[in-house]
This record gives C-alpha cells, structure tokens and sequence, in this order.
C-alpha cells in the first residue's frame, strides 16, 4: 500500500484537502498535518474541526503542526514515503519552504522532502500573485518540488462545485501516481 502525508495550511481550499484526504484515505496509508490556520479556515469553509475530522477518518494519524517529533519529520521515515502534498498551500507555508525556514511540521515535512528527494507537491492558492509568492514559487521548483496551483480547468464541463474540486484533486492525484477516476480526461475535440 502507497503512503502519503497530506498537510492542509491556511490557505483558501479546505475542501481541496478534504477531498483528497477521503480519496487516499481509501487506498493508501496516509498521515494529515493540519497546522493552526488550517483549522481555522476548515471550520470557516467546510465547518468542521480537527476533532470531527479525526472521527471522520479512524485510520488516518493526524499531527498538529507543533508536533516535531512526529516521525514523518524525520528523513529515515519519510523517505519511505510515495510523497507529500500541501493541499491547500498558503503562501507563508510556501515562503518557509522556499527559504528553508522550519517553525512547524509542515515547514519540516517539506524540507525533509526535499533533501530526500520524496515528490513534494505544493498545491498553492492566492490571487493575484506578488513578485515575492512568483519567485518562491521558482525557488521551491528549482529545489525539486511540483508547484500545482489549485487552478482547475472547465473543459469537462463540470455542473457543480464538487466536479471543480475533483478536477483540481484528481490533477494532484496524478502527480502523487495515484489512481483514480475523478475528473474525465481529454480525448481530444469534436465530442
Ligand atoms: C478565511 C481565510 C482564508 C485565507 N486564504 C488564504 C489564501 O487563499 N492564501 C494564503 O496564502 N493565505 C490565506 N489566508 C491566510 C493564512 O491563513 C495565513 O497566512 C496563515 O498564517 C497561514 O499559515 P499556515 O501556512 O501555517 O497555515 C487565509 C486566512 C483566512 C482566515
């Protein structure tokens, strides 16, 4: 069974998270790192806490973003991982990465990634963009992370909210290598 750690941030995109969260959880070992804005925004979008999340998904260990002693911070376990995903990213967590800056266990996670060389997906959400999110957005691609932005396509027509988000997930889900069927790829025009 393939493992993944799945960190959800502050950023806007609970639902992201979530989703890809039931997802993996149905056929993968996966550990959550929620940090502390991720809390806050998935009980302002989703209305869900921690709590109900950890009920929701008995099989799944969840960490707060102050635990550095989880094992997942360390290189010798996490290299036995399939990849980590930032799902959603916010552009502080992505700042830290960019600069090596480790002041949780996202921010380790990810940089544990990095020098081992586990796939690192930074699924980034702000709009617009500064200068400073641009350039960090290179820095952590030139250190080898995949920065896919929660940016969904409308090619497959989808008729609600639920579709997006699948387009988005089944997006990361690819780069994770991980089997699914949630969104319709394209077979080229004329339908
Ligand atoms: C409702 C809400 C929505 C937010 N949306 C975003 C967002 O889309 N992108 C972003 O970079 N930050 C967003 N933020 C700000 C982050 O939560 C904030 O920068 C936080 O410090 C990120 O910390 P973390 O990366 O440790 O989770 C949002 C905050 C709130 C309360």
């Amino acid at each position: 069974m393939k493992r993944f750690v799945l960190c959800i941030t502050g950023a806007s995109g609970s639902i992201y998270g979530y989703r890809t969260l039931q997802v993996l959880s149905e056929g993968a070992e996966v550990d959550v790192v929620l940090s502390s804005a991720g809390h806050i925004v998935l009980r302002e979008e989703l209305g869900k806490t921690g709590e109900e999340l950890k009920k929701e998904f008995p099989s799944v260990r969840f960490y707060g973003e102050e635990e550095l002693t989880a094992p997942v911070a360390s290189g010798s376990t996490l290299i036995r991982y399939d990849g980590v995903v930032v799902i959603p990213c916010s552009m502080s967590t992505l700042a830290s990465v960019a600069n090596g800056v480790n002041n949780n266990l996202i921010h380790r996670v990810c940089e544990v990634a990095l020098k081992e060389r586990v796939k690192l997906i930074m699924v980034v959400r702000e709009m617009p963009y500064s200068r400073t999110h641009i350039e960090n957005m290179l820095r952590v691609t030139e250190a080898g992370a995949v920065v896919a932005p929660a940016s969904p396509g409308f090619y497959h027509r989808p008729k609600s909210v639920e579709e997006v988000v699948d387009f988005v997930v089944g997006k990361v889900l690819d780069q994770l290598g991980f089997e699914h069927e949630l969104y319709k790829r394209w077979k080229g025009g004329g339908r």
